[in-house]
Formats: structure tokens, sequence, C-alpha cells
């Protein structure tokens, strides 16, 4: 641990968000409108593959307060959206494929939501109906391509030591198959923008997002026009989780188009529906493992994951990258052979969600060590504690990590909390009387890379723009954004250690494109690290600045001012409040803003042979869970969990037990409850009425959450990342606690009672 100075970092701090928030004064998208406005509504095509013939909206129109009905044909830019691969059309033109239930046709204006949603139901969209691909299985027989030669669009590999060879000379290998399904967002806010005509000659587009220089270039790509004659800001923003990584750029596009022809206000509200079936989900992925072992030492381990990536490329050739990094787990290795493919189908195109890739395998190396953990008959705890990662290892990238490794810790801390050894021997005596009911106990251990990494270099690197009023406030503007996570009190502490201002007179703006430049998506667990440090730097120029200004009046030397509690100190007693010297800064012209910029030194990352630094950084976690079984119905609970992060450095220590108990409860869906059901291509489950989330009830009794802080240099005052590796541990623990359970190996997620059941019935099963 470093020595601590600080005042602020590392204390408990009331979210600075909070007041508005539960008060209801908080503006979300729906929340903001304008004079004139329009209001949209998306017709969808509601096939999952044919060839769009016709699109008519002669009675759509007839509805009185309908404005106008839009298609591609008004579209002045390029009728095409997708980041990575733009093989995604904006709006589906005449004689061109449909690949989706949700691919998007056309959009109604109209006086109310209302009219707009019942006059989109009347546009007849006539569609000549083709065979679908809606399994893996099918996609990769290639015998129906829905984009280009083959449907595998994307793969990526990763080749260290040498595995088959290994494999060669081994007479034990395990083997195991795994499958985790699809997981929706449901953030509580749905997808929301209004793009308005402005007085720049431009248009400025307020949005529930979590991405606002996305939206700018889609939005200028979609009108053709420059990216200098589109302002995005950020409206509060109740929930994203990776769904509002891409998509506002879509959403944003399509009430562009209606904003442009009217020449009024668009704005675009989508309903439940229609945003479950159209907007990104975490990706299915099957997967075969491999393992050799020596002793109890991990000697080979070999990977072949299949994702399902839907309709269009969206965001999978980003994601691949992390379910490649990660699919060997926490693990030191010396032989990894791991091979990802993306595979085209005519469902809805998933994307970015807390973990963006990697719960996936994270589930399925953690129920595969665990299996090898039984069959063996090792401890579970001791296999980890042998294999883990600590200070010196290579990672299955041989990326050398050299600080920051706080793996091994987080394995002690829950091993020590949860008792293990005796929470596994209450947890058997349990069992032996008790027919009915069946308890288990399961570990799972992550490893996590933060920011965007080898993959996404060039959008790693954030900015930030500090304002000193004359009246001492602090106005802080960044290009991350608050979705929920707590950015703004992060954000606000960093400011406050570095200025000593009080918490009070510190705000942070919503985002505005006009204000900081290009900061890169809000993602990947980043922001403290990246808009944290951008911050920091602004800060403590200014406080350079003013201390000058301190010094001039009291006569003190630079060395001896510092800046806390809301004042500003020097030697001899001499002491003014941070009001005052800015007061005095004011009268004597000294300038009082200033820029902030950070980027993370360059990884070094052989792309062909998947080798090198993949992220600048990794958080570690360590999970015990025990669950309570009902073998009548295959009902699952978690009634105890211990939970360890290595989060570098907790700069605001209750924002990260937030984080980890909201990634808990997430995960927990993921593992048990969360079970998206498609017929046709078509989503049954599209409301929280069959899509069922855990609520607080669900929430075991005992969720013990302890704090590994093993700094990270590079990191402000040390952190690194907690939004996404809070959830990471919890399905892998969760199912080796059923396996346990029931006796039975859970190869899939979530594990349904249904699942349950059948595993109790036929002892093994892997059904999507
Ligand atoms: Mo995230 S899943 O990196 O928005």
């Amino acid at each position: 641990m470093p020595e601590r100075h600080e005042k602020v970092v590392g204390k408990k701090i009331n979210r600075v968000d909070a007041r508005e928030k539960v008060s209801g004064r908080a503006k979300f998208a729906a929340d903001v409108s304008f004079d004139r406005q329009v209001n949209c509504a998306l017709v969808i095509a509601k096939k999952a593959h044919g060839v769009l013939k016709s699109i008519d909206a002669s009675s759509a129109k007839k509805i009185p307060g309908v404005e106008g009905v839009f298609t591609w044909r008004d579209v002045p830019g390029e009728n095409q959206l997708g980041d990575v691969i733009k093989d995604m059309p904006c709006l589906v033109k005449e004689g061109e494929r449909v690949r989706f239930y949700g691919d998007v046709v056309a959009v109604v204006a109209a006086s109310s939501k209302k009219i707009a949603e019942e006059a989109a139901d009347l546009v007849n969209v006539e569609i000549e109906e083709l065979k679908p691909v809606l399994t893996i299985e099918e996609a990769i027989k290639d015998e129906i391509v829905i984009h280009g030669k083959s449907n595998v669009g994307v793969s990526r590999r990763i080749r260290k030591g040498n595995a088959s060879k290994y494999f060669e000379n081994s007479e034990h290998i395990f083997e195991g198959d795994f499958y985790a399904h699809y997981q929706e967002q449901a953030y509580m806010e749905t997808q929301g923008v209004i793009v308005v005509p402005d007085i720049d000659y431009g248009f400025t587009v307020y949005g529930t997002m979590q991405c606002p220089y996305y939206v700018q270039g889609a939005v200028s790509n979609v009108l053709g026009i420059p990216m200098s004659r589109v302002r995005v800001i950020q409206t509060e923003t109740g929930g994203a989780f990776g769904g509002k990584e891409d998509i506002p750029s879509y959403v944003a596009s399509y009430a562009a188009i209606v904003a442009n022809n009217l020449r009024r206000p668009a704005k675009l509200i989508y309903s439940r529906e229609i945003d479950i079936q159209t907007t990104s989900k975490r990706h299915p992925i099957k997967s075969h493992y491999k393992v050799a072992l020596e002793g109890k030492k991990i000697k080979a381990m070999t990977i072949e994951a299949y994702m399902d990536m839907g309709a269009y490329a969206t965001l999978t050739p980003i994601v691949i990258f992390r379910t490649l990094v990660h699919a060997a787990g926490a693990y030191e290795i010396e032989n990894v052979d791991v091979d990802v493919y993306a595979v085209y189908t005519n469902k809805v195109p998933p994307g970015a969600f807390r973990g963006f890739g990697s719960p996936q395998v994270l589930f399925a190396v953690e129920s595969m060590l665990d299996d090898i953990a039984v069959q063996m008959g090792f401890d579970p705890m001791e296999f980890r504690e042998i294999n883990t990662l600590r200070p010196g290892s290579r990672t299955s990238t041989d990326h050398l990590l050299v600080n920051s490794v706080g793996a091994p810790e987080t394995l002690s801390r829950v091993k020590k909390a949860s008792k293990w050894k005796e929470l596994v021997k209450e947890t058997e005596e349990f069992n032996k009387s008790s027919e009915e009911v069946k308890r288990g106990v399961g570990l799972s251990h992550i490893f996590y890379g933060v920011s965007l990494g080898a993959g996404g270099q060039a959008l790693d690197k954030s900015g930030a723009h500090v304002l000193i009023d004359r009246d001492g406030s602090v106005e802080v503007r960044i290009g991350g954004t608050e979705m929920g996570q707590g950015a703004k009190t992060v954000i606000s502490i960093i400011a406050a250690e570095e200025l000593g201002q009080s918490m009070d007179k510190i705000v942070v703006h919503q985002p505005d494109t006009a204000f900081v430049p290009d900061s890169g998506p809000t993602v990947a667990s980043r922001t403290t690290i990246y808009s944290g440090n951008a911050v920091k730097s602004a800060c403590a120029s200014l406080r350079e600045r003013l201390a000058s200004v301190f010094c001039e009046l009291t006569g003190c030397r630079l060395s001896s001012v510092r800046f806390e509690d809301g004042c500003v100190y020097g030697e001899n007693e001499n002491k003014l409040s941070f009001d005052e010297v800015v007061e005095h800064a004011y009268k004597k012209n000294v300038k009082l803003f200033e820029t902030g910029w950070y980027e993370t030194p360059k990884l070094k990352f052989d792309m062909d042979n998947g080798i090198g630094e993949a992220y600048v950084t990794y958080s570690y976690a360590s999970q015990v869970v025990q669950v309570e079984v009902d073998l009548a119905t295959g009902y699952s609970k978690v009634i105890k969990a211990f939970t360890a992060h290595d989060v570098g450095r907790s700069v605001n220590p209750e924002g990260v037990v937030g984080q980890i108990q909201g990634g808990f409860a997430q995960g927990m869906g993921y593992a048990i409850f969360e079970d998206m059901k498609q017929k046709d291509g078509k989503i049954i489950s599209d409301n929280f009425n069959t899509y069922i989330i855990p609520t607080v009830h669900e929430l075991p009794k005992e969720l013990v959450i302890d704090v590994v802080e093993d700094p990270f240099p590079e990191g402000p005052y040390g952190a690194k990342g907690i939004g996404e590796p809070s959830l990471m541990p919890v399905p892998g623990a969760v199912a080796n606690a059923i396996s346990m359970a029931i006796g039975k190996r859970v190869r899939r997620i979530p594990v349904t009672p249904e699942y349950v059941l059948q595993l109790l019935e036929n002892g093994s099963s892997l059904q999507e």
C-alpha cells in the first residue's frame, strides 16, 4: 500500500447525483421536449429473412396527426450503419434483404407517440421470405449465406507454446462443452433521443447514451453533413450496461432523418418491446475446452468457441477480442490454443454487455476447472491457488504481469471470509440429512482486462475541461458519461482531491461534444482511469496557478502550500478560503480554465497469433457462493455469497460496493433467471413479464464484499476498474455450486428450473 495523504479519495462520500435522481428532477431522454416536435416510431420487418418487396405507407399517412413516413429514399447521406464493418442498412431498401426480425424499414413521425406507433403498425411491408439461419450449427454449414461468402464473419486466435504437442503426450485429457445463452441489458430507461435543428445551422442531439462521439459520427454520416454541424448532449441515462454503446448511434440516425426532412425536433423513445426486439444483447457462446495437467498444475489448454453474432457484425469484431483473451481464465498456462469464431445468423445482433464477451467463457473455464477438481478429488480452492496469475506470471497471451496483480489475495480473502473448508463440510452434512432440498458451494476466480486494450488503442484516450467560476465553484466537463455507474461522483472526488475545493462546489456537467474532444467510448471499465486522469491533470495545473496567487498575496513559499477542506494553507498559519484566492485570481486576470488529456502507453500485440500485451492492466476477483436447490421444482436460490475484488484503489468506496452489489445481482440473473426465448427469429420474451430478471428479494441475505487494493501505477491514486468485473465471477460460482448440489455438471447458463430437472433426469444436456 502506498502512503496515503488523500483527504477525499477513499472516503465515504454521498453520490453527487442522488438528490436529482430520487426527487424526479433528473431529465432522462423522455423528459426532454421542444416546441413543434414530432414523435417517432419505427416500422420493423417482422420477418427473420427475406427480400423487401414493397413499403406501402398510404393508410398510415391517412391517420390524423401523422406528419410523415420516411424510408431509405429520405436519407441524404450514407444509408449504412455499423461501427467496424458497415454491413447494416440504416433503413432497408426495396429489393434488398431483410436479415432479422428487427430490421428497420421506415420511421413514422406524428403529433404523439401513440399515433406514431399506431401508424407504424399500418405501414404495409411486403417481404418475400427466405429460409432463415437460426442456429450456430446451421450457420457454419454455409448452406444459406447471410453476408458475403461465409457466415463465419470474424475469427481470432491465440497460439502460445505448443498445446497440440503437449496433448499428444498426455495420457489424461479433460474435456467439456459449455453454452452461455443471451442476456438482455434490461436497463430501466429504454433507448431514446431527440434531434433538434439548432441555432448553429446544424443539429443538436439529446439522448440516453454511453458514447456521444459515436452518435456524432453516425448522425453526420447518415445526414451527409460535417461533424461540426452535429452536437451531442447526453441526457441523464437510466442504465446502459453496454446496451447504449453503439445502439444510440442507430436510434439517433433514425430520428435525425425525420428532423432533417421536417426541419422540426424529432423525438424517438423506444417501447420496451421494440427495444428488446431490435437492440444488442450478450452474445450466446458455445465452447469446447480441453485441458491437460501435470500434478495439480495446468499445462495445456485448447479452446474452440463460437459466438452467434446475429444478422450484422456491429461490435462483434471488438467483442471477440475480449472473448479470446479471457477464454483461458486467470491462470498461468504454458501452452494455450484458442480459436474463436463469430457467425452470422438471422437473429438480433448481440453486442456490448458488461464484460463484453468475457463472462461467457469465464463461466466455461471456471466450470471446466471445477469439473476437473471434482473428478480428481482436488480442493477447488487449492487448485486455483496453484494455477492463478501472480506478479511475474504470463497470461494466455504471454503478457508478463509486473504490478497490481491482486489475484492470489482475492482468493485468500474469500477463503477466509467464507470459512471455505468448513462451509464445504457443513454443506455436505446438510445434504446427508436433506432429501428434497440440496445445497452446494461453488467457487470462481476471474481476471478482466481494463480499458480497450490492444484491439482498440485508437479509442483509448480521454479529455477533460475544468473551469473555475468567480464564486469559486468548479465546472468539470468530461467525455465519459454517467449512466448510473457513479462516474460523476468519482470525477467530483478527484477534482475535490486535487483542488481542495469542497465537494458541494464542484459540478460535473452532462457530456457535450461541443466542449470536450472525442474521448473514446464510455465502456470497458475505463472511466475512472481515463476521464479521472484527464481531470486530475487539468486540476493540478489550476492548483499550481492558484498557489502562485496565494504566495503573491501571503508571501508564503510555493512548497508550503496545501489545498484542502475548501481552503488554501501556507506556512506561518497563513490561510485563505479557496473562494477568496479565486476572487484575487480573477482580479489579476489569471487564466482559470484548463484542459486535461490522458492516453495510455502503447501496447505491443501480434494479432495473427494473439500474443502480446492485451490490456494495460487487469482487475481480478474471486467468489464463493452457497446455493439451495429444490429438487422437486428445480428452482435454485443463492443463499450466501462472498466476493473479493482487486480494484487497484477504491477512489469511491461506496461506489465500488454499489457496483459489486449491482454486478452480483445482474450476474445472478444471467446465471439462473434470464432466459431469452425465440421462435422463428422473433424474441418471444420481449418484456419483463416473460423475461425474468431478479429483484432485491432474490438476492442472498448474506453478500459479503471485500476489496483488495493492489495499486496500478498508471491509474489515478492507483485505481483500475470495477464496473464490469463485478459481474464476471458470478455465473461460474453459481453454476459450480448448483453442480455440487445436484451432483451433475451444469454446462449451460441460465440454470433454469427446467434445465435442472432435465439434468436430474438425463444426467447431461446442452440445449440452447
Ligand atoms: Mo461495455 S460492455 O465495455 O459498454
